[in-house]
């Protein structure tokens, strides 16, 4: 079993699963079977509705002697008719929901599974509910990874779900997440987080899921049990979810419930289907509602089961466009509760920002005030407190413009900086910079023009740290007109400049353009495309984010400036020759990153005596890294070895 990133937003992956019976592309979802009675047959699910992989019982196979005669001799995939892989679960579930012990045990049960060819299998783990004391919770832990030990030399050929549990205690999450990290697994699932679900807990899910994330490693899939409504996919994944199981879609039909992407509907009270489903398509309500009860369930389970999988094609979809927390935005405003659940997020900012990318392939949207607490506009803000460096000693405000502010307030700016005030435009985001129009998200986001109370609040509270942070003053325009002129910097060369200190922290702009510096510029936008210094290329800028591509010579000058680790990533002495060479360099043989450094950042590849190979681009954080074993880690540009590129003569440059 393998796991491999092919794309990444917010905690989210897009990965690829690769297993002995076929290939699953994540976030997925696995839809509950039943091994003796299939309401949808699983074929149908994997001809018609796409679905990669399912999971099934292995208790009610095991107890059932035709279903376990059958499942030995045929193994589950035969039994259940599903030709990719299949993962089964234990009685743990069965177990809570009767309330009493069953009579198979942890070892029995594994060991069935194996036989009976699982993919993937279960151990019987303790399920902790939410009304548990922490020393029971503790000791349901404490005998859950007991049994994950127990399991390992049970298990043969199949892997292995260790899960998770430590009901609503967030350190006996941790706990049990680290301790079954260490442990041979083929992925983790979150348990015991039903009842949650079913009593709409979604600020606590979100707690249980961070807490126990921050235990697991990064490199292998997680699972969220028995997630349910497919209103909590977007969010679970956000939350590095990448796998869901359901029984809902049949569970739902059989109450006569229609499963919606934004809530749940009750047949009985509907005059017309609020749906474009294959089922929903070819009928009415009022057809749906006279079908023999057997036949109107299964349509009905069929219509839920569309809706869901339909979900995660949303999801991974947002993922690849960089549009998941617009989507979890959106979602998380059918209830209440899950408007809890969207606000509790912020809770966990600190995971989630080490996990944000750089830059994303779409605008970031304004969709209400918790827009303010993604990564991306807190990571902004950290960055024009902490980064960006003015010479100004004064700051004036601009209500509103069009972007690019460039554009819109050149002049402006020029007139301003001129008289050694720096212009900055107000938007809920942040007080931003006029230089800074090109970069992610300044260039790429969009607010409504009317405010509300708390976008306008936490302006004010911004702009004060600004002002506090950059020792400005603030003046008026008119104040402006009177201070002292002198000629300014052009706004190329001021755009250039922050960028780069934003973006590779203070210091880093001098480091990269001593004089004399020359631009070359996009015939088409103007835009300053490559950046040059004493001849040598040092950069490009971006049309797509603003941010820098480093050249080598431009990395050679940060690798010399700026002490390590600051945006090393070491390689190992095997690896060191491919990256020399200007190859790519894999997961597995990186050793450490620069614990600042984000997914998307541009980075410095060294050897473990900081001697420098390559520069390159970032695919996976620091913990992810460490832990995926399949994957590229650096997409690299540049190796000290490489052939250099053929446009560093300098011709038609523009000088600053
Ligand atoms: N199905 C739903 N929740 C759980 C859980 O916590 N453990 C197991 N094994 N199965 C589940
Ligand atoms: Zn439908």
């Amino acid at each position: 079993v393998r796991f491999e990133l092919l794309g990444r937003d917010g905690g989210a992956r897009l990965g690829k699963w690769v297993t002995p019976h076929g290939e699953v592309r994540t976030p997925a979802l696995l839809p509950v079977i039943h091994p003796g009675q299939q309401v949808i047959p699983a074929r149908e699910m994997h001809d018609k509705f796409g679905v990669q992989m399912v999971i099934t019982n292995s208790y009610i196979t095991w107890r059932n002697p035709a279903l376990r005669e059958r499942a030995l001799k045929q193994t589950i995939r035969g039994l259940i008719d599903f030709p990719g892989p299949v993962m089964t679960d234990s009685s743990t579930f069965q177990m809570y929901f009767y309330g009493k012990e069953l009579e198979v045990d942890n070892a029995t049960i594994v060991s069935f599974q194996r036989d009976i060819g699982s993919t993937v299998g279960t151990i019987l783990d303790i399920f902790a509910t939410p009304d548990m004391t922490e020393s029971e919770v503790g000791q349901a832990v404490d005998t859950t990874l007991h049994r994950a030990r127990e399991a390992q030399p049970h298990k043969g050929e199949m892997g292995l779900a260790l899960p998770v549990q430590g009901g609503t205690f967030p350190a006996l999450r941790e706990r049990c997440a680290r301790a079954m990290a260490g442990m041979d697994a083929a992925m983790h699932p979150i348990g015991g987080v039903v009842p949650l679900m079913e009593q709409q807990r979604y600020a606590d899910l979100v707690h249980v899921i961070a807490a126990s994330q921050r235990g697991l490693p990064a490199g292998r899939p997680v699972h969220l049990f028995g997630a349910g409504h497919p209103l909590v996919f977007p969010i679970a994944a956000l939350l590095g979810c990448d796998l869901f199981d359901s029984a809902s879609y049949s569970k739902f039909a059989q109450d006569g419930r229609m499963i919606l992407p934004d809530g749940t509907a009750i047949l009985d009270e509907l005059e017309e289907l609020p749906c474009a489903c294959p089922v929903c398509s070819a009928t009415t309500a009022r057809e749906l509602r006279a079908l023999p009860t057997s036949e109107r369930e299964a349509q009905l389970a069929r219509h839920n089961l569309h809706v869901s999988v339909a979900e995660l094609r949303r999801v991974r979809e947002a993922i690849r466009a960089g549009r998941l927390w617009e989507l979890v935005e959106q979602r998380c405003r059918a209830h209440p509760a899950l408007l809890d659940a969207l606000r509790s997020l912020d809770a966990h900012a600190g995971w989630l920002e080490r996990r944000e990318p750089l830059s994303k392939p779409s605008a970031l949207f304004y969709t209400g005030s918790e827009t303010l607490a993604r990564p991306d506009v807190q990571r902004l803000r950290a960055r024009l407190l902490e980064r960006y460096r003015s010479p100004c000693e004064a700051a004036m405000v601009v209500e509103h413009a069009p972007r690019p502010f460039g554009r819109t307030l050149g002049g402006k700016w020029a007139h301003a900086r001129a008289h050694g005030v720096q212009l900055l435009v107000k938007t809920p985001f942040a007080a931003i910079p006029v230089e800074l129009d090109e970069v992610y998200p300044v260039a790429q986001s969009h607010e409504p023009r009317l405010w509300d109370r708390d976008a306008g609040k936490g302006f004010t509270r911004f702009l004060d740290a600004m002002l506090a942070a950059h020792g400005w003053k603030l003046v008026t325009e008119e104040e402006v007109a009177a201070l002292p002129a002198k000629e300014g910097p052009r706004l190329d060369d001021a755009r250039v400049r922050a960028t780069l200190d934003v973006q590779f922290g203070r210091g880093a702009a001098e480091a990269l353009l001593r004089a004399p510096v020359r631009f070359r510029k996009s015939a088409t936008t103007g835009r300053v495309r490559n950046v040059f210094s004493e001849g040598e290329h040092i950069l490009s800028l971006r049309a797509s984010d603003g941010y820098a591509s480093l050249k080598l010579a431009g990395a050679r000058r940060l690798h010399a400036e700026l002490p390590p680790p600051r945006l090393r990533v070491v390689v190992d002495a095997d690896s060191a020759p491919f990256q020399r060479e200007g190859r790519n360099a894999f997961a597995k043989f990186v050793r450490a990153v620069d614990d600042e450094l984000r997914p998307g950042d541009e980075c410095l590849l060294v050897d473990d005596a900081d001697r420098i190979l390559a520069c390159g681009r970032l695919a996976l954080n620091g913990d992810e890294a460490a832990s995926f074993r399949h994957g590229v880690a650096v997409d690299v540009r540049e190796g000290v070895v490489s052939r250099g590129s053929a446009d560093e003569d300098g011709e038609g440059l523009q000088p600053v």
